[in-house]
């Protein structure tokens, strides 16, 4: 067999990067390659592709310009935790709740998997740079990938194409990204629209920071700078250089004085990132501003300042569609007036897009998510169906978003979907209980990821699915951090961070939420800037510094002390079993957990035991 055609462009002047894509190309037996420039004329011409060979469809371009509807494979619609691999030298450094395989096994796997995985298809290109272009914060990638839906997607979600060259120049480091949907094309053979493998691989190689993913197409598997990159080989990287690589939205809050704070939040996916880092303020607020820094994804390193400054690696959001709406996230919705591509949503006779909490009616005569016509038996879209949209049309956008130094971070926020147990806030009275709550964090699964839904899992710093390494380890990197905070905000005069836990999501007797949320998450954020300023009150309580009623803003609003009582309610049986259930964490974790944090628990269940 001949060698296929490099026909690498006067803009690479990489030769390792060139070497490499010829070694893929050599595995893999894609028909041809195209170095993706990252134009509007190379996006056009891949959704029309797209169209042609029926992955997606044009919508209504008066309701939605520029904007495209794909229908996935029904079996490819989410993250699949069980198919992802991180694999270290030592499985212990993997840790007990990841998928570990010995990279050398892995290596010969994946081999062959991906023997001539790309036949009959174009292997594309991509180059892409995680957070603002030549910024010190920033890290490039570039994926090769025989989807060209992976390719228009990450044209939204990073900072991709020609630019991204022009910063490694000849000898740039980037972390090497390899994706394929894994189902190669004979001569004769007609493809599929969204073509895709049983068999799954979502494999990461930390010492030399490789990333290679087969078989599916769905965004968390194949954008591979988001999960893969963004959290997963960065959160090893940032271990190693002494940062932070997190699961969290990053938001701006300035009160009617002017002052600024910004929060980063970690909650579990599907959680309402989205919707916190877009809140507006409900009556009563006026003054008060809400501006977007991300909705998914932080890096966070400490200043020279005695600061933690954090950047959204993304340029994009991946959003889930179903429950937005003009009410739940009227941002969001601004955001997607234009130039979207959704997944997995359903369409309407007339072309526009409907998921199930977008409005009230059920349009008539729907086409579902799975291209047929909606007969009510099931859902319209799906639960996990997305959107994927620049940042940059979103109206809430920060002022700093693309700030290559980020934005200095004042409280950290950890969430988890509780339907009891957890109460609607408290504050850790140190960075240790702040470590400790994070890192004991349950929270309900959701569709984000294959598998049961509603069952509580611990979900540690929302990071369970991300943390590139021994998660024992990972609380270790975050109790250092915490050490080293302090001596830097000793030596400047500054104030560490105050880390806070919330639940959006307790419900009353009736199995229904009591919590309004959206907007009225607001009351709970002006209590956090509040302590941050140290002019709200809080009272001590076993398991942190809480409110009360009294303590939080209630102007217009109907949400009676009572209300109050069920969303904050500590109950002394669902405190000893929670804990009981953070010690089986513990265990689970082994030998790598840290000590601090076993004591802590210790102390804990004491006061619990005492004082509920
Ligand atoms: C996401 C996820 O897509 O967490 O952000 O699954
Ligand atoms: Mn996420």
């Amino acid at each position: 067999m001949t060698a296929i055609a490099l026909n690498t462009p006067d803009f690479v002047r990489h030769q390792a990067i060139i070497d490499w894509v010829a070694d893929i190309a050599k595995l893999t037996k894609p028909a041809r390659i195209e170095w993706c420039d990252g134009s509007q004329e190379e996006y056009d011409r891949l959704i029309n592709l797209m169209i042609d060979n029926g992955t997606m469809v044009k919508l209504n371009q008066e309701k939605h310009p520029d904007s495209y509807l794909a229908f996935s494979d029904p079996s490819d619609v989410a993250r699949v935790e069980d198919r992802t691999f991180i694999c270290s030298e030592k499985e212990i450094d993997a840790g007990a709740t990841n998928n570990w395989k010995d990279p050398n096994e892995m290596r010969a796997i994946l081999n062959d998997k991906f023997d001539g995985c790309m036949a009959g298809r174009t292997m594309y290109v991509v180059p892409f740079s995680m957070g603002p272009l030549g910024s010190h914060i920033a890290h490039i990638g570039v994926e090769l990938t025989d989807s060209p839906y992976v390719v228009v997607s990450m044209r939204k979600m990073a900072r991709m194409g020609k630019a991204v060259y022009d910063v490694l120049g000849t000898d740039g480091e980037f972390v090497p990204c390899v994706h394929s949907v894994g189902k190669p094309l004979a001569d004769d053979e007609k493809d599929v629209a969204w073509p895709c493998n049983d068999d799954k691989y979502i494999v990461h190689y930390p010492k030399t920071r490789e990333i290679w993913s087969f078989g599916s197409g769905y965004g968390g598997n194949a954008l591979l700078g988001k999960k893969c990159l963004a959290l997963r080989i960065a959160s090893v990287m940032g271990r190693e250089q002494g940062w932070l690589a997190e699961h969290m939205l990053i938001l701006g809050v300035t009160n009617p004085e002017g002052k600024k704070h910004y929060v980063a939040a970690a909650f579990p996916s599907a959680c309402g990132k989205t919707n916190f880092a877009m809140l507006i303020p409900p009556a009563g607020y006026e003054g008060w501003k809400v501006e977007t820094v991300g909705d998914d994804i932080a890096w966070i390193k400490p200043s020279k300042d005695g600061k933690l400054y954090a950047i959204n690696p993304e340029a994009g959001f991946f959003g889930v569609a179903p429950g937005t709406n003009t009410k739940t996230n009227s941002n969001c919705m601004a955001s997607l007036s234009r130039d979207v591509i959704y997944t997995n949503v359903a369409m309407t006779e007339d072309g526009e897009v409907w998921w199930e909490g977008k409005t009230k009616e059920v349009p008539d005569n729907l086409i579902n998510w799975k291209g047929k016509k909606h007969d009510g038996t099931e859902k319209a879209s799906h639960p996990n169906a997305r959107f994927t949209v620049s940042a940059s049309q979103c109206p809430s956008i920060d002022p700093n978003w693309e700030n290559p130094e980020g934005v200095p971070i004042s409280a950290f926020i950890f969430g988890g979907r509780r339907a009891d147990t957890v109460p609607l806030i408290s504050e850790s009275p140190d960075w240790i209980d702040g470590v400790y709550k994070a890192a004991t964090m349950g929270s309900e699964t959701t569709a984000a990821a294959v598998g049961q839904q509603g069952v509580v899992r611990r979900d540690p710093f929302a990071m369970l699915p991300f943390a590139g390494y021994n998660m024992a380890d990972y609380f270790t990197n975050w109790l250092d951090m915490g050490e080293k905070l302090e001596k830097l905000t000793k030596e400047h005069g500054t104030q560490l961070p105050k880390i806070f836990k919330v639940n959006w999501f307790r419900r009353d007797d009736n199995g229904d939420f009591v919590w309004p949320g959206f907007g009225q998450n607001m009351r709970v954020l002006e209590w956090i800037i509040n302590r941050c300023e140290g002019n709200a009150n809080a009272h001590a309580t076993p398991i942190g510094l809480v409110p009360t009623y009294e303590d939080l803003n209630w102007t217009h609003s109907d949400f009676t002390k009572d209300n109050f009582n069920t969303v904050t309610y500590q109950d002394k049986d669902e405190w000893l079993k929670e804990l009981d259930s953070h010690k089986d964490l513990f265990d689970k974790l082994g030998e790598r957990m840290p000590k601090a944090l076993i004591d802590h628990q210790a102390k804990l269940r004491q006061a619990v035991e005492s004082g509920m």
